[in-house]
């Protein structure tokens, strides 16, 4: 296998006239758990939704495991995979939103499995044995039958990771996954999170949380107007603090 899981080059966006990355490169190794941390604005989200092809972009490579997502090269024209394609590299990776995203008149057991029956194909017994397996890998074993409306927020967002990971994708990316939820449920996902990063997986996780960034992160990457302004070990960013606009952003948080 490659040694990076995703690679990105020479990434640009624009949104009709506003260009949101100026060329953005960056490395994820198998197994590697890297941060993003940045202003609002500065492209953090918009990057996920590139790397999991909820957007398009209009210059640059992305590899998943050595292999081109959305567009490839044809007659010296870049071109967009088919649809059919697509879907089927959105597979490689599990996207974790904010807002957990989960369908409201499912339970959490049939919010978990429903993507391993349609997608998978997996029968409804088997995909609802693994989706079990996976609920009480998040702690939720005695709630596998209640919906979103009767979960509190840290229980719903541990459902929609348990449904990201029971996919069983090359890489997970979550965007501010605690940032909806109540002060006191946040360490419950993080938790979470945390148990997913010792077990090797592959992450990219946009956070407002400095403290668990530094702890979970094998790097940090600090995004600033579209670009890539540093990069480092938790220590290199959070300690060192190399450029001006990374102290004064990290300034404005406590920890
Ligand atoms: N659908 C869209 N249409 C037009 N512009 C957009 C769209 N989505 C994002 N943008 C713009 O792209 C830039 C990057 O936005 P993005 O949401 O990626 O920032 P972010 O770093 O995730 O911010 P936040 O911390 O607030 O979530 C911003 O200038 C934003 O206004
Ligand atoms: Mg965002």
């Amino acid at each position: 296998m490659d040694e990076n899981l995703l690679q990105i080059r020479g990434l640009e966006k624009w949104f009709g006239t506003l260009k949101v990355f100026e060329g953005v490169d960056l490395d994820v190794k198998a197994g590697e758990v890297v941060s993003i941390i940045g202003a609002s604005g500065s492209g953090k989200t918009t990057l996920l939704r590139c790397v999991n092809l909820l957007e398009t972009f209009q210059a640059g490579t992305i590899l998943l495991d050595g292999n081109p997502v959305g567009y490839h090269e044809a007659n010296s024209k870049r071109k967009r995979f088919s649809e059919r394609v697509i879907a089927r590299q959105r597979l490689l990776t599990g996207m974790v939103f904010q807002q957990f995203n989960l369908f409201p008149h499912m339970t959490a057991l049939c919010n978990v499995s429903l993507g391993l029956i349609k997608v998978k194909k997996l029968s409804k017994a088997e995909a609802e044995k693994e989706a079990s397996r996976w609920l009480e890998r998040v702690g939720l074993s005695d709630k596998i039958h209640s919906r979103p409306s009767q979960l509190s927020g840290g229980q719903q967002q541990r459902v929609a990771i348990a449904r990201a990971v029971a996919m069983n994708p090359k890489i997970l990316l979550f965007d501010e996954p605690t940032s909806a939820l109540d002060p006191e449920l946040v360490g419950e996902v993080l938790n979470v999170i945390k148990q997913l990063a010792a077990d090797g997986a592959t992450m990219v996780i946009v956070t407002h949380e400095m403290r668990f960034a530094y702890e979970v992160s094998d790097k940090v990457v600090f995004m600033d107007k579209g670009k890539i302004a540093s990069m480092g070990t938790p220590a290199e960013i959070f300690e060192e603090r190399k450029s001006d606009r990374l102290k004064e952003f990290l300034s404005t948080f406590n920890s």
